[in-house]
């Protein structure tokens, strides 16, 4: 009974506040820890404890272009989302874009639904902007989240290829 559909309480986003930086820290260390493990050493797992990443969570509270949002579930937080307006991009007819940088759902809660709401919750606020193109960017590795994107109306329009050269230098 414990998982059953009728045990499953409705899970509600809204706009996060400064009370929830700690909650979105923590799930950014999740979103880092795991990025970094299984597709892109290059993260670091460390950035949510630094200044920096304090600063970039208030601003995209605080800030008017930018986008938080908490995912709940009987006032318990299971998940987040970040974005942000970008900068318009001269050589594209189309001129206002935005950026769903961060998401994260927490193990246990996926699959019901939570990163779809937070996702449409992000679209209303774009549309309110008037903005024309949401983006994300996923690590190539991560398969279910590109799903997870295809499945929200999200189709790939181009790829980032990087190479270390670092090695080479040594
Ligand atoms: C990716 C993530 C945000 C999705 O959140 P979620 O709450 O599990 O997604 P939803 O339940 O809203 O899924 C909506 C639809 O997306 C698709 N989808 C979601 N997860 C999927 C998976 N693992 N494989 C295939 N399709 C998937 C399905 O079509 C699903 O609809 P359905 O349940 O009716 O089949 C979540 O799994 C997560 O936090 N993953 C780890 C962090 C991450 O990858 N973040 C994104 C990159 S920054």
């Amino acid at each position: 009974m414990e998982n059953s559909p009728e045990s499953m309480k409705e899970i509600v986003t809204r706009s996060a506040t400064l009370a929830d930086i700690e909650t979105i820290r923590e799930f950014n260390k999740e979103l880092c820890a795991k990025e970094s493990r299984e597709f892109d050493p290059t993260i670091d797992p460390n950035y949510p404890n630094t200044q920096i990443a304090e600063d970039y969570f208030r601003s995209r509270i605080e800030q008017p272009d930018s986008f938080a949002a908490v995912a709940e579930e009987d006032g318990v937080p299971v998940g987040y989302l970040l974005g942000a307006l970008l900068p318009p991009e001269d050589y594209r007819v189309v001129k206002k874009l935005a950026e769903g940088e961060n998401m994260y759902v927490k193990e246990g809660f996926r699959g019901r639904g939570v990163g779809g709401k937070l996702t449409k919750q992000f679209e209303e606020w774009c549309k309110e902007k008037g903005v024309q193109i949401i983006r994300y960017i996923a690590s190539a590795g991560n398969v279910d989240g590109i799903k997870f994107y295809r499945a929200q109306g999200l189709k790939e329009v181009g790829i980032i290829l990087e190479k270390n050269i670092e090695d080479e230098q040594s």
